[in-house]
């Protein structure tokens, strides 16, 4: 198979515009375009301002726009010119119709086909980036060869397992990329095009090759997986709380067992992204579509576990706080749904903000990147919430402040500073474990962590 030089990538999120950004650095030689609907993206990619913070990613984009990298809306003569597209548009849960609240929403992702089907004139290579329910790339490969008219399509899967606010460093060196494609003489000439394009700078021994089917599914489950740790340990929270064990001494002593390993073993609010609720409900309705019922069940507690820790901590806050937060000035620090990103799909703070506005708290929400977004979310809740991207403003007067995101800067704050601007009894709640809670003990707060008992002055 020729050389790959045109690349293309629909969809300009938080995949489609670093990992493209990452192949144009590595592949000075290749031409990597990427499109978009939306034109405010597209602009903002274009500009100082990028659509999304994640570090290092201005370099990179610096580096490479307008030399190899280009951003545009036109999608058609993008797709005509292309040798291989890229799919990586959302596919978020299903708000209506069957599977309502579980399966994906492939609406997007069929327009793209279809579009791709109605602007090729010659024969291209499709790689699922997006995270797609497997044997998506069988329906796509109907709707590409529908009205056969001589054009070759090769449907790859090559799903993206970049951690936001760590995208640079996970492209730039991936435990591993991962393609998977018909073993037919052109399905497996494809998969060559694509794995020499990661070549460029990753080692043959990291690009793992299979079917499409493995490759699918290896995506979904990858994130089961990781979702399935942090329930797992956050499941152990509420008995530590009760019993004196310690949640992080747990979570080093069992991760210190090489067959159980340190990662993903944070016990916290509850996990938050884009990703692990949806991939993992994505999981249930497949299960739930051959008639797995168990394990279907199974993967579902993963995410019943993490609302019930969300809803916990609420709970933990108005018990603490003489069963009433009514007219409380209660401060979140974080919005994010994790550090060093701005993205706050399915935060856990916007939870934990939405049940304190429930119960009439006066809410001040902090966060160094992801104030915009946190406005956004929550519009709806009214003059309940106030916004300050100053964290010793948004504490000053509090009754209670939350930690929600574990931004390094909170845990370098000047605590004491934080204590004496705050109404007393002063209250700490550690949504993250990340904090120096002797240290907060000892300044005065009254401190609530997650699986480590509270330690009060009354
Ligand atoms: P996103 O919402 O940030 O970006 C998707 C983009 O696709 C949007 O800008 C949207 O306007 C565009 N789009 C939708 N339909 C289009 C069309 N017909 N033509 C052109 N553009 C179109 O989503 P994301 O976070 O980048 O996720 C994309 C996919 O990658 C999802 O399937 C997700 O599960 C998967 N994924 C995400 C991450 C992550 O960290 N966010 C990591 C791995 C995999
Ligand atoms: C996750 C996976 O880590 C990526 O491999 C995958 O590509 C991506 O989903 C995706 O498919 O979208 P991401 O959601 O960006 O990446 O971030 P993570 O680092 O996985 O964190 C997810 C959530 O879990 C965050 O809210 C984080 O705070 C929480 N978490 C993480 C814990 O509560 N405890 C931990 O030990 C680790």
């Amino acid at each position: 198979m020729k050389k790959i030089e045109n690349i293309l990538c629909i969809g300009a999120g938080y995949v489609g515009g670093p990992t493209m950004a990452m192949i144009a650095r590595k592949c000075p030689d290749r031409r990597v375009t990427v499109v978009d609907v939306n034109a405010k993206r597209i602009a903002a990619w274009q500009s100082d301002d990028l659509p999304i913070y994640e570090p290092g990613l201005k370099e990179v984009v610096r580096e490479t726009l307008n030399r190899n990298l280009f951003f545009s809306t036109d999608v058609d003569k993008a797709i005509e010119e292309a040798d291989v597209i890229f799919v990586a548009v959302n596919t978020p849960t299903k708000t209506f119709g069957q599977g309502a609240g579980c399966a994906a929403d492939l609406q997007y992702w069929e327009k793209t086909a279809r579009q791709i089907k109605r602007c090729s004139k010659r024969d291209k290579i499709v790689v699922e980036k997006s995270t797609l329910p497997v044997r998506t790339a069988a329906a796509m490969q109907r709707v590409l060869s529908a009205e056969s008219d001589g054009v070759h399509f090769e449907v790859l899967s090559n799903p993206e397992f970049l951690a936001e606010g760590t995208a640079i460093a996970d492209l730039e060196c991936p435990d591993r990329v991962l393609i998977g494609s018909d073993e037919t003489e052109t399905g497996l000439a494809a998969r060559e095009a694509v794995v020499d394009i990661y070549a460029s700078w990753i080692p043959r021994d990291r690009i793992l090759t299979t079917n499409v089917w493995s490759s699918e599914l290896s995506k979904i489950a990858a994130n089961a997986f990781l979702a399935q740790r942090i329930s797992s340990i956050n499941a152990l929270t509420e008995l530590c709380e009760k019993t004196g064990a310690d949640v992080t001494e747990v979570a080093r002593a069992i991760g210190a067992d090489s067959r159980i390993g340190p990662k993903f073993l944070k016990a916290g609010v509850g996990f938050g992204g884009s990703c692990f609720k949806k991939d993992i409900l994505n999981l249930v309705y497949m299960c739930e579509s051959q008639g797995l019922h168990q394990a279907a069940d199974y993967w579902r507690s993963v995410v019943t576990m993490n609302t019930h820790q969300q809803n916990r901590f609420v709970n933990t806050m108005l018990t603490a706080m003489f069963n009433t937060v009514a007219g409380k000035r209660i401060a979140l620090l974080g919005f994010a749904f994790k550090a060093d990103t701005s993205d706050t799909r399915e935060t856990p703070a916007l939870t934990v903000a939405r049940l304190l506005a429930e119960e009439h708290a006066d809410i001040v929400i902090s966060d160094p990147y992801a104030l915009e977004n946190a406005k956004n979310d929550l519009a709806s809740v009214g003059d309940r919430v106030a916004y300050e991207s100053d964290p010793h403003k948004a504490v000053e007067g509090a009754d209670a402040v939350a930690v929600m995101t574990d931004w390094k800067l909170y845990g370098d704050i000047d605590w004491q500073r934080v204590y004496a601007s705050m109404r007393k009894p002063a209250f700490i709640f550690d949504g993250r474990n990340f904090l120096d809670h002797a240290k907060l003990f000892k300044l005065g707060f009254h401190v609530y962590a997650i699986g480590i008992e509270p330690k009060s002055h009354f």
